[in-house]
């Protein structure tokens, strides 16, 4: 029976600021177990982004409990790599030195530090780029370089906010076969934070559909498609299509804003 690595306890957060109050998540409860790969998806504005952040331990909860491994998440949690929903590599520094940044910050240099980023760099396909300035590359190398820098360091829990939103479909089905490769090597814990319903399909084991503003479960399906998965041919297939209409008929309510 894999164990419990995540557990979110009636979670809640408002942000209160010059006498306003926004509340953004509400009593959110949701057990994510080791290996598991969980997609949260909702509309913009729906609190994703400030549960992962509750998660990474950057912000805390207004009510509530978050556990990692069983212990309440205070600060950030050494078993989590997060890769952000901005686009965070350092444009003054090479994709070399952006990807030993996750070493450096560890303490991890000299020749197993250069060891280590070589074999990132050509797991991520950046082989030729060591030394190109971001504003050199195209934003799916970006968002490979952000990767490769959060996983140099093999996080055992990956949280991911929106880290291919701004990316062209074809350039975002590779970094899923990417993903999923990575993944079936390692099988971290992911948390997936995502609007694009195709993307959560695709990638995740449970699907976690919350509300508008503020941010509620609606809904966890699990997503029976069988792994390893074919980012390409999935999509032709028909259990796709009933999993994405299953998934549709919640979710779309929430874009449409018919929903209470
Ligand atoms: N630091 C903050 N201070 C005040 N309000 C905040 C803060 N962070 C988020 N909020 C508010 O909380 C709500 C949820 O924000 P959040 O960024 O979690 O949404 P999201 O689901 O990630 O949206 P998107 O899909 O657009 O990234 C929003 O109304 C936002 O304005
Ligand atoms: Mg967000």
């Amino acid at each position: 029976m894999p164990r419990l690595r995540i557990q979110i306890r009636d979670l809640s957060k408002t942000f209160r600021e010059g006498g306003r109050e926004v509340p953004a998540v509400s009593r959110v409860s949701l057990d994510i177990l080791d290996k598991e790969f969980v997609a949260l998806v909702g509309p913009s504005g729906c609190g994703k982004s400030t549960i992962l952040n509750m998660i990474g331990g950057l912000i805390a909860p207004s009510a509530g409990q978050m556990l990692i491994d069983g212990a309440p998440v205070r600060d950030v949690p050494r078993q989590v790599g997060y890769v952000f929903q901005k686009d965070t590599v350092f444009p003054w520094r090479t994709v070399t030195r952006n990807i030993a940044l996750g070493l450096e910050y560890r303490g991890v240099t000299g020749p197993e530090q250069g060891r280590r980023v070589g074999e990132a760099i050509r797991l991520a396909g950046l082989a030729g780029f060591e030394e190109a300035f971001p504003a050199t590359l195209s934003g799916g190398m970006r968002q490979r370089v952000a990767l490769m820098r959060t996983l140099i360091v093999e996080p055992e829990i990956l949280l991911m906010d929106e880290p291919f939103g701004a990316l062209d479909t074809h350039t975002k089905l590779n970094l899923h076969a990417e993903l999923l490769a990575l993944w079936e090597a390692k099988h971290q814990t992911v948390v997936f934070v995502t609007h694009d319903l195709s993307e959560a399909i695709t990638l995740a084991d449970r699907i976690v559909v919350l509300t508008r503003r503020p941010g509620r479960v609606k809904m966890i399906h699990e997503v029976k498609l069988p792994r390893p998965r074919d980012v390409i041919k999935l999509r032709e297939s028909d259990e796709y299509a009933q999993q994405y209409s299953q998934i549709w008929h919640v979710l779309g309510e929430e874009f449409a804003g018919h929903a209470v």
